[in-house]
């Protein structure tokens, strides 16, 4: 980071070191993106929020001095029409979205310091002081433009306002920007026969003189910011290729009527939504600052040793990679210390979707299901790359129920009980075995470094490996053997401590992603779980009775929410949706199936088979295509085992198998049959083995 002062240890290191929290404090700064005031916050929305959470719990928890900004993004056309589509005013209409943007934030857990709004006294006051230093520098030009304007309506139109034919390939109904037809891209003004989507009537061509911002004067400033460790390598390639396409000086003005700032000592003209929305994270920062007595300037001055951080979608980049830079560095502030960008969303692999239902609001998801799932799954699958990130709502089920409920909270249901029944909720006061205590203390600093870098995939592995460690202990001890013989009592209460105190250590790295858990957690210790706590455990201390911390995934609940999610969907639309599933491979979340009578399952022909070939299939995520002995017989299955086992090691198996199955056709060939295997998913499937005893052919009931 070498926008910084010397003093200032890149964070990798401090994260590596364990007293790091204590010698040097850091002083931290962190934004989001500020959401649109016109549209509610959806699961694409919320990764950016929850990645960002996350990090910044876990500066808290490490000690540093961290505050967490946001707002919601006020101004612009789309704002101010939609405004009048509803028939209130613009003010009326952001104060009431921003209600709601801040409630499904606090419900996802997000905790801000603070969520204001870019039209306010504070962002009003930074954008012309910023601008008025900009100006006096000579970085603002004007020139006079010729655009497509309203005369019945009376204003301007933004590329989006304008329909019409394109000068192309002639597609009626095309966007002023762009063609879906043909896919070219081209001036609002060469289309043909363009209208006004406001008003319906032909837009004229009308001069008026702009404001532009000189970007290419701050060139050099920006390569050097760019390559200083500012940017993820593959963000810094981006610019690089923008910057070899030349910089352009960038249009900061609007014309009257426009929601937003007027222009100082420009009467008519407002800054266009984009100049004033970064700027908006000064004006929440210094909006908290006058409520909780913060130096501002120590945190924006040229000289400040403060980190500033923004989290932003890859879709942004070119404002926050160069404009702000930019507008910060001519205005005199300091720059920020990294963009961290991230991927898009995507639900079932696909871009998220109003007619297949994965178009999902954040309120649409807290009706149905706790968001720490949500902000699991995420962490599971987060780097600090800006690949897409897809939310497969079967793995997501499978994900949480496995890892969460499955190796975490369950280590804390099979310690617990006997803990509150036999020793009066006491933990031992000795260490049955300290080898395993010290390996999962010590991964704390593995685990910080991966939170610091990002990496929070990597830090969940990490922290799952170690509670399969855990249940592999306790499973191998037996305590609820041992309890039986009297003599083996104390030894039954070190290890049921050892599992309780292992559990709180694995909760402590947790608790940045699971906030709400690690509460409960708290509770259930008497404990509060501090980060450096991690390298101590708790003898002779006394919990509380044990309560269910944390219920399965439920799929009914996931396709409630899918088909709450669905906007209009016509009968037809049905038709193509399957289909488009059955294409893509992409698992049907089918309900739970009703209750059935015996004469129904005895109607399923079980049988063993051998696993006589198995390979990958290509094109398919799940998949693999099995061949299968029935004794005699050979059978083609496909099977979605394929995050379990490597086709090499399935040859020679055994697994039971519904031999009686219509054969069913899929997009890679026919399958005859379905396979079983047990387990929670994800990786633990388990297929029989071949000393078993069970043989080909054989009838499993
Ligand atoms: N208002 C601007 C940001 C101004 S910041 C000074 C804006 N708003 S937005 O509501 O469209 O997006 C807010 C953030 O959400 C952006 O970082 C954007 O990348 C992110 N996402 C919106 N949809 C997303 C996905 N489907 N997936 C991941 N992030 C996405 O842009
Ligand atoms: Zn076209």
């Amino acid at each position: 980071m070498s926008s910084k002062k010397p003093s200032n240890k890149s964070p990798k290191n401090l994260a590596a070191t364990p007293t790091a929290q204590t010698l040097n404090k850091r002083k931290i700064l962190v934004t989001c993106a500020l959401p649109y005031a016109n549209g509610s916050i959806h699961l694409g929305h919320l990764l950016e929020h929850i990645q960002t959470d996350i990090w910044v719990r876990f500066q808290r928890m490490r000690g540093h001095e961290t505050y967490f900004v946001c707002a919601d993004d006020a101004h612009g056309t789309p704002i101010m029409l939609k405004a009048q589509e509803m028939g209130v005013t613009p003010e009326d209409m952001i104060a009431g979205v921003r209600e709601e943007h801040m409630q499904d934030f606090n419900d996802f857990l997000i905790s801000f310091d603070n969520y204001h709004s870019t039209h306010s006294e504070e962002n009003q006051a930074f954008a012309s002081e910023i601008y008025n230093r900009l100006h006096a520098k000579g970085h603002i030009k004007t020139r006079v433009i010729s655009q497509l304007y309203d005369e019945e309506k009376g204003m301007f139109l933004p590329d989006r306002f304008i329909k019409g034919t394109c000068p192309k390939c002639k597609a009626e109904d095309q966007n002023g920007d762009s063609c879906d037809v043909c896919g070219a891209t081209y001036s609002p003004t060469e289309v043909i026969n363009p209208r006004s989507v406001v008003s319906g009537s032909t837009p004229v061509m009308r001069d008026s003189e702009h404001y532009f911002f000189d970007l290419p004067a701050f060139e050099d400033m920006l390569k050097e910011w760019i390559h200083s460790g500012t940017l993820q390598s593959e963000t810094a390639n981006k610019l690089n290729e923008w910057f070899e396409q030349g910089l352009n000086q960038w249009d900061i003005s609007r014309d009257a009527p426009y929601f937003g700032f007027e222009i100082p000592n420009a009467p008519g003209k407002y800054f266009y939504v984009w100049l004033d929305a970064p700027i908006g994270y000064m004006g929440s920062f210094k909006n908290l600052c006058d409520k909780q007595n913060i130096d501002f300037d120590s945190f924006w001055n040229k000289d400040s040793d403060a980190e500033l951080y923004h989290f932003i979608g890859k879709d942004i980049l070119y404002f926050h990679g160069l404009f702000w830079p930019a507008m910060l560095d001519g205005a005199d502030y300091r720059k920020p210390t990294a963009v961290n960008v991230h991927g898009f969303v995507t639900v079932n692999g696909a871009k998220m979707s109003k007619s297949k239902g994965t178009f999902i609001k954040g309120r649409t998801y807290l009706e149905h299901l706790n968001p720490e799932y949500l902000r699991y799954y995420y962490a599971a699958k987060l780097t600090h790359r800006i690949d897409d990130l897809d939310l497969n709502l079967e793995d997501f089920a499978q994900r949480v129920n496995s890892d969460l409920v499955g190796k975490v909270v369950n280590i804390a249901s099979r310690c617990a009980s006997f803990i509150t029944k036999r020793f009066d909720g006491m933990l031992s006061s000795t260490i049955d075995d300290q080898t395993l205590a010290d390996e999962v203390m010590q991964a704390g600093d593995s685990i910080a470094s991966h939170y610091e870098n990002r990496e929070f995939s990597r830090a969940m592995r990490e922290i799952m490996a170690l509670a399969d460690k855990v249940n592999e202990y306790i499973a191998v001890k037996e305590p609820w053997q041992l309890i039986k013989d009297e003599s083996k009592q104390a030894e039954v209460q070190a290890i049921c401590s050892l599992g309780i105190n292992l559990f709180r250590t694995l909760m402590i790295y947790l608790k940045p992603v699971l906030p709400k858990l690690a509460e409960s957690t708290e509770s259930f210790l008497n404990d509060e779980l501090l980060w450096q706590g991690h390298q101590v455990l708790l003898t002779d201390h006394k919990i509380n009775k044990f309560k269910a911390l944390l219920q399965r995934v439920d799929m009914d609940k996931i396709n409630a929410m899918v088909d709450a999610s669905k906007e209009n969907l016509k009968a037809t639309d049905s038709v193509k949706q399957e289909k488009s599933k059955a294409d893509t491979n992409i698992a049907v979340i089918e309900p739970i199936a009703d209750e059935i009578q015996f004469e129904d399952f005895a109607k399923i022909d079980l049988r063993i088979v051998k696993i006589v070939n198995a390979e990958h299939v290509e094109k398919a995520n799940k998949l693999l295509r099995l061949e299968l002995d029935l004794g005699g017989e050979t059978r083609q299955v496909f099977a979605g085992i394929k995050s379990a086992y490597n086709p090499e090691e399935l040859i020679g198996k055994h697994t039971v198998m519904v031999a009686n199955l219509a054969p069913r056709k899929m997009r890679f060939g026919m399958s005859e049959g379905m396979v079983l295997a047990a387990g929670p998913g994800g990786k633990d499937l388990w297929i029989l083995n071949p000393d078993d005893g069970a043989q080909p052919g054989m009838r499993v009931k």
